[in-house]
């Protein structure tokens, strides 16, 4: 096979990189079988192998592939290992299905909880995503199969996805929207990175200029390809110019004329097409190192996939009803206990090779009780009190009530966005009429991103988040109720209380064409932090059937230099009766800042097992990123002297110890002072305090006289001038205090200008 790709370039015709740079099916690129060039095959993604037995159709059903759980399930397990085993699983079977590159993992942050993707994305957290993602993709690539990353950027979102313009600032993409993409891109390189329907600050994000070519490829150092989201091109021409390689789906004669128009007619350079063709080529290569075919191994998947559904399942509320243990009777409500409810709707939508059925794995793990079942719920939305007064009715001759809820798809699917964060009308009456008649009521949930929970939660003494748990998810379930496993997931995102509490909640989902990211850097616990609003569970929250405790926190130095970071260690004692796993959490807070910054943010975590009365320590090391934030003046990540708090935390609001260290900065920031710099910024720069100080002292001089003498209400006009100066701007402040000052204030502010930047700004 001839893989000179440069030599393939020179010998291949205009209208053949046109014809590459689209594709040639629904899930195929376009070979060029005279230079030796193969077909490539991509398929959905991100937790199963969607791939369609004809390649031109979108939604076929698709071939059996296991359907691991979805990534709220699987980010829960904040277990890295088990991120890389799913992705080499994954893997393995699109090697067996003939895919060379599966369209995942999704790092879109869960902007609100109201999003309908959510369930495919891992959290509203960007260090969590990033590392959960990083792993993902190692996973996947390790094996020689690609993987691609999506949706970027900003699609945080159902409501009109495909044209929806997402106002964000630059601080606040490159501080919570973009980083889980950059960690994955600089640290795996993964093979494609699908660009998103949307637009961002006014551009489709597949011309995006700024974000695939100046950003993703130059200064991410991304070698692979762009590939569009399937539909979103208007323009091909103008997605090329702005980063997109490849558009899908094909075939798509007019875009391809249209391509050799625009370089026969000097409207696109043939060299940006090159580009395009020699990335598209790379991979088309790398694609065909791998030989495809073959089985994989089905029975080990699906183990695989009730363990990562077990560790990704978080026990949100156990007032020791759970495990469950000696029961006689056990009733089992809810339709979901039947029909499990596993997946979400879209184009992520597995055909299972096999699904555990949740009434089955209780039935036998529950040795001499007795199980009964009501379906409890219909699947529409009609509202049916038989279904309801038959529960209950079940349940008062039983010991234990197990209810599984279900969030229907019509209120949860990829394509729309929920409206509120309810259960079901009938739901929460069919959990409030059981809870009434039967105590010890368990209520096991499947949906893919938070619900509330107030109408109901004081009333029964156990809460099992069991997600969209992929195809082994039934058992996982009936593994963590009776113990078995003992559950150590926790909350990759926020469950609040209400749907106003929420941070996009005034912003959301925007209106003519537009939606702002109005509540900046605050999503998530960052938001909850900073209102100091309650939460009905923290991020990082989940129980366990055991206990621990955190012991002899220390850091690495109490002084550091930002390029050498910090390593934090605590000890971790299991001081419960069961082996189990603890998931430590770091926080760093950082006391003062140039630019508001969130209370805490997330900057290292890990995972531990523990046998009853183990110690382990554990080590998470915190680097330059950890300490810094995105300064746009200066366009770029900095840090600050100072003093920061670092909270190790067994959740966001569970903080168990508080270690104070120093931060040298070892940066060199170029000066940005201007004209129209405040007097605060002068003196806070420290070549503007030189220039400016000396000018300074003689203004405050000045004031103080002018302002008989004393400071705020004893000054002439009851105030303090020197504060109110201090937000002023350079040129305002000489204009008002010419009489203070040796020369014409134009003429000084040049001079301080000059003496600053070496010439006036
Ligand atoms: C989705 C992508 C998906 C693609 C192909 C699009 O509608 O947004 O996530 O990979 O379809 O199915």
């Amino acid at each position: 096979m001839n893989t000179d790709i440069q030599s393939i370039i020179a010998n291949m015709t205009l209208e053949e990189k046109a014809a590459l740079c689209t594709g040639a099916s629904a899930w195929s690129t376009t070979p060029v079988e005279r230079l030796g060039v193969p077909e490539m095959i991509v398929s959905d993604g991100p937790h199963g192998i969607r791939r369609v037995p004809d390649i031109h159709s979108m939604a076929q059903h698709s071939l059996p592939a296991t359907c691991f759980p979805t990534a709220s399930c699987s980010a829960s397990t904040w277990d890295v290992e088990l991120m890389g085993q799913l992705g080499a699983a994954l893997a393995e079977e699109a090697i067996a299905l003939h895919v060379d590159v599966v369209l995942g993992p999704g790092v879109n942050m869960k902007r609100s909880p109201l999003g309908g993707r959510n369930f495919e994305y891992f959290s509203e957290d960007p260090y969590l995503a990033g590392e959960l993602a990083v792993n993902f993709i190692n996973g996947v690539q390790s094996k020689g199969v690609g993987t691609s990353l999506k949706h970027y950027a900003a699609n945080n979102q159902e409501f009109q996805r495909f044209s929806i313009n997402a106002e964000v600032d630059e601080r606040i993409l490159r501080e919570i929207y973009l980083p889980a993409f950059e960690k994955a891109v600089k640290e795996t390189q993964p093979w494609m990175v699908m660009c998103s329907y949307n637009k961002v600050n006014g551009v489709f994000a597949s011309e995006h200029h700024t974000l695939l070519t100046k950003i993703l490829k130059d200064e991410w150092g991304f070698e692979g390809l762009v590939v569009s989201d399937w539909g979103t091109v208007r323009d091909r021409v103008a997605a090329l110019r702005g980063g997109v390689d490849w558009e899908m789906p094909g075939p798509q004669d007019r875009r391809v004329k249209a391509v050799v128009e625009a370089v026969r007619s000097g409207e696109l350079a043939e060299a940006t097409l090159d580009e395009s063709v020699r990335r598209i080529l790379r991979i088309v290569f790398k694609a065909q190192e791998t030989p495809k075919g073959g089985a994989f191994d089905v029975d080990a998947h699906h183990r695989l996939a009730r363990k990562i559904a077990a560790e990704g399942m978080v026990l949100l509320k156990n007032d020791g009803l759970l495990p469950l243990k000696g029961h006689q009777q056990i009733a089992v409500i809810g339709r979901s206990a039947e029909a499990a409810h596993f997946q979400g709707g879209g184009s992520s939508h597995i055909n299972p090779t096999r699904v555990d059925v949740p009434f089955q794995e209780l039935q036998s793990r529950a040795n001499n009780a007795e199980l009964t079942y009501a379906e409890g719920y219909p699947a529409d939305d009609s509202f049916r009190q038989d279904l309801i007064d038959q529960a209950v009715g079940l349940t008062l001759s039983a010991d234990v009530a197990l209810l599984y809820i279900a969030l229907p798809t019509y209120k949860e699917s990829e394509g729309y966005d929920r409206t509120d964060l309810d259960l079901t009308v009938q739901q929460v009456a069919l959990i409030q009429a059981v809870a009434k008649a039967q105590p010890k009521t368990v209520v096991v949930l499947n949906n893919g991103a938070p619900v509330a929970m107030s109408a109901w939660i004081d009333a029964v003494p156990a809460v099992l988040e069991g997600w969209m748990m992929g195809q082994a998810g039934g058992a996982a379930l009936a593994d963590v109720l009776f113990g078995q496993v003992n559950p150590c997931g926790k909350l990759a995102e926020t469950f609040p209380l209400k749907l106003s509490d929420t941070p996009a909640h005034l912003n959301w989902p925007g209106g003519a064409g537009k939606v702002q990211y109005g509540e900046g850097l605050f999503i998530g616990y960052r938001y909850y932090d900073a209102k100091e609003l309650p939460v009905l569970f923290p991020f990082g929250h989940g129980l366990s059937y055991t206990t621990f405790a955190y012991s002899n926190a220390k850091v690495s130095a109490k002084t550091f230099r930002d390029v050498d970071g910090l390593t934090v260690t605590v000890d971790v004692t299991n001081t419960g009766h069961m082996a189990g796993k603890e998931i430590v959490q770091v926080y760093v807070h950082d006391r003062a800042w140039g630019l508001v910054r969130p209370e805490k943010e997330l900057k290292g975590f890990a995972k531990v097992a523990l046998q009853p009365g183990e110690t382990k320590s554990v080590a998470i090391k915190l680097d330059f990123r950890a300490f810094a934030y995105y300064h746009p003046e200066y366009k770029q990540w900095i840090t600050e002297d100072g003093n920061f708090d670092i909270l190790i935390a067994s959740s966001s609001a569970d903080i168990r110890h508080t270690l104070a260290v120093t931060l040298e900065s070892t940066l060199n920031l170029p000066c940005i002072l201007d004209r129209e710099s405040t007097i605060r910024e002068w003196l806070a720069d420290p070549r503007g305090k030189v220039a400016f100080g000396p000018f300074y002292a003689q203004i405050e001089e000045q004031s103080r006289k002018m302002s008989g003498g004393g400071d705020g209400d004893e000054s002439a006009i009851g105030m303090d001038i020197m504060d109110m100066m201090g937000d002023m701007p350079l040129v305002s402040v000489l204009m008002f205090q010419q009489s203070a000052l040796p020369m014409h204030p134009e003429d000084l502010a040049d001079g301080l200008l000059t003496q600053v930047h070496g010439q006036a700004k």
